[in-house]
């Protein structure tokens, strides 16, 4: 894993956006496959700008989101389809038909899991994936396990990840127990990985992931087993790293 050190949140952003932007300018019709989270937000903002004021077209991508929360319509102001438009997709010159949020109300997530992984097989498989990393090690919500799950399927919230998110709802008790996320095989096969820790409060998960054993307990660490990924992080997630 190649790992890039920003100095603050903004730096952070900014190079991911620009590792993003290169892979749109170079493949324009790629498939991204895309993240929700506080972490991601100040790439989206910068990605508008490249695309807003510097040209980069986004009319060719194809878009795919790692999870969705259960039983949340699209147009509740938590759901992650509401994220994306609001953060990313109402700004930029995609076209909505293009983009693919999981649907967090059917009534058959098993079926409904196979369908998504398919689909991204049939779009051609995810170019470029872009992951944060929860505090306890999650990636999208594949959460702490005895086992790496493969597809795409309906999971329970950990403690953990309900406390975490309850800051975007108005008490705990708000926030859905369960959603359906990508599983670890579509985000094992995307040609290009590029994970954002930003924070101090993502310090252990970071170092689990780069230093630990490959333990479903901390999902991310699954990474080291991946041929191109890119950590962006900041000195604070970055601070119980042993790097030079
Ligand atoms: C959320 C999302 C993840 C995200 C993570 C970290 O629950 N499902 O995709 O990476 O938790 O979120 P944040 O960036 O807000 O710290």
């Amino acid at each position: 894993m190649l790992v890039i050190r920003a100095k603050n949140y903004e730096e952070l952003s900014r190079k991911a956006a620009k590792y993003i932007a290169n892979q749109v300018e170079l493949k324009p019709n790629s498939v991204l496959g895309l993240a929700t989270g506080s972490t991601p937000v100040g790439t989206y903002k910068e990605l508008i700008r490249y695309c807003q004021e510097e040209g980069l077209s986004f009319r060719k991508i194809r878009t795919v989101n790692l999870d969705e929360y259960y039983g949340l319509r699209p147009d509740h102001e938590q759901s992650y389809r509401h994220f994306m438009d609001h953060n990313l997709f109402d700004h930029i010159d995609i076209l909505k038909e293009n983009t693919h949020v999981p649907d967090g109300l059917t009534q058959d997530p098993c079926a409904f899991g196979e369908a998504y992984d398919e689909m991204i097989s049939v779009l051609g498989g995810i170019d470029l994936q872009l992951l944060g990393i929860g505090s306890n090690g999650h990636i999208a919500f594949n959460e702490p396990n005895q086992h790496f799950v493969a597809p795409t399927h309906l999971v329970k919230l950990s403690e953990n990840t309900l406390e975490d998110n309850a800051r975007f709802f108005d008490s705990i008790d708000e926030v859905p127990p369960q959603a359906i996320t990508m599983g670890m095989r579509s985000i094992m096969r995307a040609r290009r990985i590029l994970i954002l820790a930003s924070g101090v409060n993502k310090a252990e998960a970071v170092k689990g992931m780069l230093e630990g054993e490959i333990d479903p307990m901390l999902p991310a660490s699954i990474l080291q087993l991946h041929p191109d990924v890119v950590l962006i992080a900041d000195n604070e997630a970055l601070s119980l790293c042993a790097l030079e």
